[in-house]
């Protein structure tokens, strides 16, 4: 409310409802932003910001209590609760909102609003703002301007408050216990699914929901960057790249491990590992203050490509594959992205078409790989099916960076030292 100003209000609505299928309900998730701002967990509810009102700068509209209704689909925290738990300075009825929200937006001439996420909210805000147009002939002042809210809100949730921090690292410890679990049951013969359900156990049995689609992905499917069907069996000799992630409270952790099914990597699988863990390390050294967002990725590219050539994977000298980017057959991502309540977290890359410099208190991943799939153009069959990202969570301090996710070993020989000790 400080960085508006008085002249501003802000309007910021709950996730809708999604239907699945009929009238069952995807399971429901709070918007981030709405989330980071209010902390208020239910639909049907709106966020009015209205600094230095003198009765309430902050209200809350949400549903009402309702005896049949909770008895049917949950409780509600009510207009009270909305005060007394989420520390609204006033709280109405959702369906009241069309008669109270014209009457705030009166005599402030910016509206803080994101235009175009909820297209059938957008055309709320505008009967809104037109039912005070048609009175400003009696002297009511009509908003000028829609603001992008989330110009300032993304910036803001781009640096981790303590608080943000500690809950980021709650799914990240759940979540490296899932990889671990995963590591101690894996079997040739099992299916994807039911390693995917040993993680999901994980998760659950904290009171976490998965942060995105887990991928579980053995052998040629590791190869898929989003492989997510997760119904394939797992083959002895094979590896099996997971990349899942818990979250708590809506912040995210996002781990990929990539491990031998039969819990020994072969040479081959062993040569391209030890190639990405390097990148891996390189790229995660050069996280620290005043370096820029893409100091990591460039040591990644670097080190990819220096242990593609000395696979002989690639030819050519180190500085023209990098130059004519030879590396992009086998590593066609980036490094990593920044994270926080959304797993690809809000924040830009770039600022004034600069590299973003790095800063205390951002969380980023740190993710490369190598994908070699089946009858690759010039490549030997023995490096065919090999597909091999490890990611880790890192956070930016003051002075480097802390590795949040080093629950789960990225090390070749801890790996299977901790599958040896499998029942
Ligand atoms: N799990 C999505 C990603 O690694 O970017
Ligand atoms: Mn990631
Ligand atoms: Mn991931």
């Amino acid at each position: 409310m400080r960085m508006m100003g008085e002249d501003a209000i802000a309007i910021l609505p709950a996730a809708p409802v999604t239907i699945r299928n009929r009238d069952v309900e995807y399971e429901y998730r709070q918007d981030s932003d709405f989330q980071y701002l209010t902390g208020y967990p239910e639909p049907e509810a709106v966020m009015v910001l209205v600094p230095g009102r003198k009765h309430a700068e902050y209200i809350l509209f949400c549903r009402e209590r309702d005896p049949v209704m909770e008895t049917w689909n949950g409780r509600r925290s009510g207009q009270e609760g909305a005060i007394a738990d989420f520390d609204a300075d006033d709280s109405f009825p959702i369906d009241d909102i069309d008669e109270i929200l014209p009457g705030l937006l009166e005599g402030r001439d910016s509206v803080y609003y994101t235009m175009g996420a909820n297209p059938a909210f957008d055309q709320r805000v505008l009967g809104w703002v037109n039912q005070i147009r048609h009175k400003s002939r009696s002297g009511t002042r009509t908003p000028g301007e829609f603001i992008a809210l989330e110009h300032m809100l993304h910036d803001m949730r781009l640096f981790k408050s303590r608080a943000e921090i500690s809950l980021m690292k709650r799914a990240m410890k759940v979540s490296a216990n899932a990889h671990k679990r995963a590591m101690k049951v894996c079997k040739p013969g099992m299916m994807e699914y039911e390693i995917e359900a040993e993680i999901l156990h994980e998760f659950r049995k904290a009171g976490m929901q998965t942060a995105y689609s887990s991928i579980v992905a053995g052998g040629e499917n590791a190869c898929i960057l989003h492989y997510t069907e997760n119904n394939a069996e797992l083959e002895d000799g094979g590896l099996l790249l997971i990349d899942a992630g818990a979250e708590c409270e809506c912040y995210a952790a996002d781990i990929t491990r990539t491990f031998p099914v039969n819990g020994a990597y072969s040479k081959t699988q062993r040569a391209v590992y030890e190639v990405v863990l390097k990148a891996q390390r390189a790229a995660i050294d050069q996280v620290r203050p005043g370096n820029h967002w893409n100091d990591p990725h460039q040591a990644a590219v670097k080190e990819l490509t220096r242990g593609l050539l000395k696979l002989g994977l690639i030819k050519g000298t180190l500085r023209q594959c990098i130059k004519d980017e030879r590396y992009r057959k086998f590593y066609m991502h980036r490094t990593g992205h920044w994270l926080g309540m959304d797993v690809h977290d809000v924040g830009d890359y770039k600022l004034d078409e600069e590299w973003r410099l790095l800063e205390p208190g951002m969380v980023m991943t740190i993710e490369p790989g190598l994908y070699i799939p089946a009858h690759s153009k010039g490549v030997a069959r023995k490096w065919w099916n090999i597909g091999v990202r490890i990611e880790d969570d890192v956070l930016v301090t003051k002075d480097g960076y802390q590795v949040l996710t080093a629950g789960v070993p990225t090390d070749p020989d801890e790996i299977e030292a901790l599958m040896d000790a499998r029942a």
